[in-house]
């Protein structure tokens, strides 16, 4: 992909499952990388394994302080910041039970970390000629899901904020835009298919067009579409990267013809 050799990104949630596979595919096209993320060991085995070219900056994004530091490494290390790539996520959720703090909780990482460390990365951003943004939305920002209120709600946030962001940095050459992940291997999904995988493949079959579970390396291939020039055109887009998800109604993939 053009424009992402030689530049400089910072991936929160970088140290495992999708955000990690945003990492690798960085690095595969010759960007440097700068993982963001509570995962101490995991973050720092990664950045040690892929080189030079990856730091690993220990953040919770709760802590401005830490996402201060995180961007003051990426410039000592790297000279310069192009992409934020927002990916981490906390999927704590009590539904009807979720109490004030397990609001705040979830909306604190999954949607006000990322709009701090954009603040703090605007400077370095806006000097960049060509930066993009990717946030992470996710297809249970779109429909009722049960005893899920809390994390969905950050998702449906993280849309309207990303039309709100590339508006207000579009004259800075900092485009915007969202992905919209299917279901997509990953720790959550790894975990619920360790205890039951036909329903886990079945249902999968039935929610996705192509009938299976997106791999994290499919995702972060159209991060990076995002991130270079060749989508120098597009700014507060939500791209669906889901197998066909989003296009399906409740009816899934069941064939239900009328009698002939
Ligand atoms: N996996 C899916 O099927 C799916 C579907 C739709 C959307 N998404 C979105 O994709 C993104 C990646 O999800 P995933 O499934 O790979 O999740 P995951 O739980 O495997 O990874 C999330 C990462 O975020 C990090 N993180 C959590 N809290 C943090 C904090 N306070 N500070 C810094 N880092 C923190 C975790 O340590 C972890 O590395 C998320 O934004 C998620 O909402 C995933």
């Amino acid at each position: 992909m053009r424009g992402l050799n030689g530049k400089v990104a910072i991936v929160t949630g970088g140290a495992r499952s999708i955000g990690a596979a945003v990492v690798r595919e960085f690095m595969l096209e010759g960007a440097s990388v700068t993982i963001a993320d509570i995962l101490v060991e995991e973050g720092a085995a990664l950045a040690a394994k892929l080189g030079d070219k990856v730091h690993f900056a220990p953040t919770d994004l709760r802590s401005d302080e830490q996402l201060q530091i995180c961007v003051d490494q990426t410039v000592e290390k790297f000279g310069r910041i192009d992409f934020l790539i927002n990916a981490a996520a906390t999927y704590h959720d009590k539904g009807f039970d979720s109490s004030r703090a397990d609001w705040t909780f979830t909306f604190d990482v999954n949607l006000f970390g990322g709009v701090v460390l954009f603040q703090k990365a605007y400077p370095y951003l806006a000097q960049s000629g060509a930066a993009a943004v990717v946030n992470f939305s996710s297809e249970s920002a779109h429909a009722a899901q049960a005893k899920r209120w809390v994390y969905p709600c950050t998702k449906s946030a993280i849309e309207e904020l990303t039309r709100s962001q590339a508006l207000d940095v579009a004259k800075d050459n900092i485009r915007v835009n969202a992905v919209i992940p299917g279901w997509t291997w990953s720790t959550p999904i790894q975990k619920a298919h360790d205890q039951d995988p036909d329903f886990v493949n079945g249902l999968a079959a039935q929610f996705h067009m192509n009938g299976r579970i997106g791999t994290a390396e499919e995702v972060a291939r159209a991060v990076l579409f995002l991130c270079s020039t060749d989508a120098s055109l597009i700014t507060g887009s939500m791209l669906p990267v889901d197998g066909g998800h989003a296009a399906l109604g409740p009816q899934g993939t069941l064939e239900l013809s009328p009698p002939q």
